[in-house]
């Protein structure tokens, strides 16, 4: 009987390990998360500050007050505040990193993956970069 008892154990031993395991193995490969270069995109380095034209290309929505833009070749979402002042952030949503699905009603930026929204603020859950304006001369530092 007790020999028959360890025989089970020794057995069912291996699928219960399996199983308790594979849970979150199942759930790791099933997260919806995106890896950080998915898009392909360049980010930003320390050592080195972007210098962007906004006068060339997609990157005019910024001469505009309140014109933006997800600038997916640098993994930034950009936003003309006022005159002199351009708001740059990483495109990386903080809910699970999307990237590319980005709108913006004027004061808040919202990820339409699960539809979370965050306000257009470098205190809020966004990283903002620093970022001056000369003329169309826009200097990003990270
Ligand atoms: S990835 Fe979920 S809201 Fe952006």
């Amino acid at each position: 009987m007790i020999e028959q008892r360890r025989d089970f154990l020794r057995k069912a031993c291996a699928p219960v390990v399996m199983t308790v395991l594979g849970i979150p193995m199942i759930e790791a490969c099933s997260t919806e998360e995106v890896e950080d270069s998915a898009m392909g995109a360049t980010p930003l380095t320390p050592s080195e500050p972007l210098i962007l034209n906004i006068s060339e290309g997609d990157l005019s929505a910024l001469k505009t007050v309140g014109g933006w833009i997800n600038y997916t070749a640098k993994d930034l979402l950009m936003v003309r505040i006022d005159q002199a002042t351009i708001r740059v952030f990483n495109n990386r949503c903080p809910h699970q990193g999307a990237r590319d699905q980005w709108t913006f009603d004027g004061s808040s930026f919202t990820c339409t993956n699960h539809n979370n929204s965050y306000e257009n603020s470098c205190s809020g859950q966004l990283q903002c970069y620093n970022a001056s304006l000369d003329g169309d001369v826009l200097t990003i530092t990270p």
